[in-house]
């Protein structure tokens, strides 16, 4: 396992990039904000797979957070996360500081406008622009070949795959499964911030899915029945919803049934303690029954 190069402005990332273009090696970029877990590093791997070499990014976003969320406490480990790079096989993570990427004077943001809508788009407003800027700017300086999102952020793999698409920027981005703790929680930076009780009723979130998933599997097609399903997990566990949905996996637009051959999906975001988490599931109708 080697440590990874690390570049802090743009002008070193783009003398690499183009080292690389040179001997024709082709680029799979994850972008993250650190802390990292296994989940991050499944796409560190999946893009050495896909690619020659893989590139990550460290960057708690400004732009991304609301003016009363976690910014200024959100979890940060550099070292540990160097020697995580490395040993996933990351061979550069670009580093830049706030005022790299946002230097005075800065104004130009990117909207992706419907699929930011509802869900996490309405209960964090600007959230989204955040996102969509830092991504495409990530995309535009790095020119991958692919780029690699979790599922975890269903939501805002639906903002960066359109983003994307509408721009022409020509990279692969690829979506992987939410990798989960062996108890179902879903890995997740934040789940830092919960205590040893708060750790156990996260799992709300989990099971209350997992059991719209059952229902779903055996055959349940009422949406309201599903929801119901999961907000009762989530009052065995006190967690406070800010939302409990059941879209269509692609517009996410809200269901009231599901149907066969559409795939839907179920999001939560709930507040455990002070803690926001988010999860979601696959809900394949009747899929029970074709396996
Ligand atoms: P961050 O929360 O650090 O996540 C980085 C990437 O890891 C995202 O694509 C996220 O969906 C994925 N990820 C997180 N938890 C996961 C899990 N349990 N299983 C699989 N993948 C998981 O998402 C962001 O950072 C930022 O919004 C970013 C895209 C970097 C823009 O700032």
């Amino acid at each position: 396992m080697s440590i990874p190069v690390v570049w802090k402005t743009p002008g070193e990332v783009r003398a690499w990039v183009r080292a690389l273009q040179r001997r024709g090696q082709t680029l799979a970029l994850v972008p993250t904000m650190g802390f990292l877990h296994e989940g991050h590093l499944s796409l560190m791997r999946e893009g050495g797979r896909r690619a020659d070499v893989v590139a990550a990014s460290i960057f708690v976003n400004p732009t991304q957070f609301g003016p009363k969320e976690d910014l200024s406490t959100y979890p940060r480990d550099l070292e540990g996360d160097l020697q995580r790079c490395g040993s996933a096989g990351v061979a550069g993570v670009y580093l830049p500081e706030p005022s790299t990427v946002y230097p005075p004077g800065y104004q130009t943001y990117v909207n992706v406008e419907e699929v930011s809508q509802g869900l996490d788009g309405d209960k964090r407003p600007g959230h989204f622009r955040g996102v969509a800027t830092v991504v495409a700017k990530l995309l535009a300086l790095f020119r991958p070949e692919v780029a690699l999102f979790g599922e975890k952020d269903f939501q805002q793999l639906q903002v960066i795959t359109r983003l994307a698409a509408d721009l022409e920027l020509g990279v692969e981005i690829v979506g992987m499964p939410t990798i989960r703790e062996p108890d179902g929680l879903a890995m997740s930076s934040r789940n830092s911030y919960l205590s040893a009780e708060e750790r156990q009723r996260a799992l709300g979130l989990s099971r209350g899915l997992f059991s719209a998933q059952r229902l779903a599997a055996g055959g349940e097609a009422d949406v309201a029945k599903l929801l119901a399903a999961i907000r009762q997990e989530l009052v065995k566990v006190q967690a406070r919803e800010d939302y409990v949905e059941i879209v269509d996996s692609s517009r996410l637009a809200s269901l009231s049934r599901l149907e066969s051959g559409a795939p839907a999906r179920a999001l939560i975001a709930a507040f455990i303690g002070k803690t926001r988490l988010i999860d979601n599931v696959a809900l394949p109708l009747g899929a029970q029954a074709l396996s």
